[in-house]
């Protein structure tokens, strides 16, 4: 279970710099939920889920880690074309449906992730070998069409809010990428209108989210001026979008992170009228070092720095974060420690505890204004 006792609380913060500023509350016993933290202020808090995998449903300690903190979920791979979309003429809902099933017994909102993740690689392989036939687009459109409506259909009135476009905006660039889909459909931004109007027609309550991992780092300056450069053209074309999903997968490094520019980045987003979400947030550690008490404080005193920001603006409502403890963690295998050592990127360790990054998220949304 989550809740920690003051003493265990203490133990784990000790000669971190960060926990000396935090409020003895998120020690206290038993600690409310981040959930609850967040509700308080007219916010919900999440996290990913497998699953069949350590960080899953099927894994009754982590379970009850999510039952205690989470208000929402979001399922990590399960509802992404290559989960359900096996062959070209075959759906497959099995994990889909488990966590969605696991979410309505347990009372949780899920979030679909998502509907067109518009880069080869995450694309399925048959995609490579597809033949669009002589009317490329129209078959393009109805591949793209009958996947959104028959997700949208199935969750009809239980998943209120979707990650319609994930990532078609190249960091290197600023420029659409180019997939299978979109090359047979004549363009990206037709294939991205297409999808969008597609989640509106068959889900026409459901908020429709474009995501993406533009950050504050130094080095982002290209993707978020694509990705503002992209959402002005979905306003123009009056494209149904309701808001941006800001991933969140920070980075811990030496340069400082780009506040000034982040927050114009932001209030750009926010002047076009799109709402925010913090859809993936987790901290890479690679570049601090080993020792665990230094590197849950750097990894806690960005996240802070970091959501105190964010919460600032109040078109923010839904936080969630890509996995809530470390040894399930994607961040394992997509950027190893180069000494070897486990990341602890999270907020709970492998033995389920709190590190002090879960008492920095308590703290930003004790501090957030309400909405
Ligand atoms: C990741 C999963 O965590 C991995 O298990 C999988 O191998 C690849 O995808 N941005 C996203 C998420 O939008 O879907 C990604 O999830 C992490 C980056």
């Amino acid at each position: 279970m989550t809740t920690l006792t003051r003493r265990e609380g203490l133990v784990l913060g000790a000669g971190s710099a960060l926990a000396a500023m935090l409020p003895e509350s998120v020690w206290a016993e038993p600690a409310p939920s981040l959930h609850a933290l967040a509700q308080a202020k007219g916010m919900r808090f999440g996290s990913a889920i497998a699953a069949n995998a350590g960080g899953g449903i099927v894994n009754s300690r982590y379970t009850a880690l999510i039952k205690a903190e989470c208000g929402l979920l979001v399922a990590e791979n399960e509802m992404k074309w290559q989960a359900l979309r096996p062959s070209p003429t075959h759906f497959d809902f099995t994990g889909a449906d488990a966590i969605m099933d696991y979410a309505m017994r347990n009372g949780l909102a899920l979030r679909g992730h998502n509907l067109l993740w518009n880069r080869p690689q995450w694309q399925p392989a048959w995609f490579k070998e597809y033949d669009f036939g002589v009317q490329q687009a129209s078959e393009a459109a109805a591949l793209l069409t009958t996947h959104i409506n028959t997700v949208c259909a199935r969750y009809q009135g239980r998943i209120k809010s979707y990650d319609v476009v994930n990532e078609t905006v190249l960091p290197e660039t600023g420029l659409l990428a180019e997939t299978y889909l979109s090359k047979a459909m004549g363009s990206t931004e037709a294939l991205v209108d297409l999808a969008f109007h597609t989640a509106r027609a068959e889900a026409p309550d459901a908020q429709l989210v474009y995501n993406d991992y533009m950050s504050w780092e130094p080095g982002n300056e290209t993707h978020r001026a694509g990705v503002l450069k992209f959402l002005e053209g979905l306003r123009q074309r009056g494209t149904p979008v309701d808001a941006l999903g800001i991933q969140s997968h920070l980075i811990a490094q030496d340069a400082r992170p780009q506040e000034r520019e982040w927050r114009s980045f932001i209030d750009a987003v926010t002047g076009m009228g799109y709402a925010l979400l913090i859809t993936e947030f987790d901290v890479r550690d690679s570049a601090l070092p080993k020792d665990f008490a230094k590197r849950d404080a750097g990894v806690a005193a960005l996240g802070k720095a970091y959501l105190d920001m964010m919460f600032s603006y109040t078109q923010l409502r839904d936080v969630l974060v890509w996995g809530m403890a470390d040894p399930f963690s994607w961040l394992q295998g997509f950027e190893p420690r180069k000494d070897g050592a486990p990341t602890r990127g999270c907020l709970l360790d492998d033995a389920y505890r709190a590190k002090p990054l879960r008492a920095a998220v308590a703290a930003a949304f004790e501090a957030a204004p309400k909405r």
